[in-house]
């Protein structure tokens, strides 16, 4: 089978955009502030039990506060003309904005993915030490666009590549679609049955799981449909073996942000090494 990622076009860095341009009106919020203000009002241990008993998976309809949920929306929005369309045929289509470009652009996401607060709570669930992604993972932080007819993505797990677990959080942003995460729990458990599910994130809803342990899929969007989705990952090592590099990074530029930000990342990392 071949694959192609057609419409893999690559905006080009324009200057007169600033941070500012993705920035709605009023000050961005405080992400630790924000986060706390949340976590605190949950039955955090309840929800730590629910993580576990679903085997390292956990959704909450309502996780952000309400100006998070505005800003991030917001800047969505106002990164349309970022999106790098991608398409597998039979698995992936899509479009999606990397870390590279929300640094620029958008960097109260950047902030919301580090805050101590988040990550916090995130290890408090998971029972795990988290840590950032390294720099040149455009995963670290990103969004997934599903705006034209027949965006899906299909049955998947988010393997890690990492010596280490790879923990996805993704964030509802905006969702004016019939998309759905449909998802399948225990899979790779032998002693537990497979448990299937499905959830319609709404902006502000949380979805927060091992990458390995959870099979999913995110429906196919109909027509006039949008859909943002942000997905934070952390990972307890980040070290990774130089082929599985090369794989994951195939991977990203194909299915997701293209060759340029992917490979240019790598290259800036080659010139500093030399
Ligand atoms: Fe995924």
């Amino acid at each position: 089978m071949s694959t192609q990622a057609n419409d893999d076009v690559i905006a080009p860095v324009s200057a007169e955009r600033s941070p500012a341009s993705a920035a709605p009106s009023a000050a961005a919020p405080n992400a630790d502030r924000a986060v706390s203000g949340r976590t605190r009002t949950f039955d955090n241990p309840r929800l730590r039990k629910d993580f576990a008993d679903q085997g390292a998976f956990l959704y909450m309809e309502d996780f952000l506060a309400p100006e998070v949920t505005a800003q991030l929306a917001h800047s969505a929005r106002s990164l349309l003309d970022e999106v790098n369309r991608n398409y597998l045929p039979g698995h992936k289509q899509g479009g999606s904005v990397s870390r590279h470009t929300i640094d620029r652009l958008a960097p109260f996401i950047a902030e919301l993915y580090r805050s101590k607060e988040l990550i916090g709570w995130l290890e408090q669930l998971s029972g795990d030490k988290l840590q950032l992604s390294p720099a040149d993972d455009p995963h670290a932080y990103a969004l997934y666009y599903y705006t034209r007819p027949g965006d899906h993505i299909g049955w998947h797990y988010d393997t890690s590549y990492y010596d280490g677990r790879r923990y996805t959080l993704l964030l509802g942003v905006i969702d004016e679609s019939s998309c759905r995460l449909d998802y399948e729990l225990h899979t790779r458990n032998p002693d537990v049955p497979d448990q299937p599910g499905s959830v319609q994130i709404p902006p502000g809803g949380l979805v927060f799981f091992d990458g390995d342990k959870l099979r999913h899929r995110i429906t196919p969007a109909g027509a006039n449909e949008m859909r943002v989705s942000l997905t934070f990952e952390y990972v307890t090592d980040p070290n990774m073996r130089p082929w599985r590099r090369f794989i994951s990074n195939m991977k990203d530029a194909i299915a997701y942000f293209g060759f340029r930000q992917v490979f240019r990342q790598m290259t800036a990392r080659g010139k500093d090494r030399s």
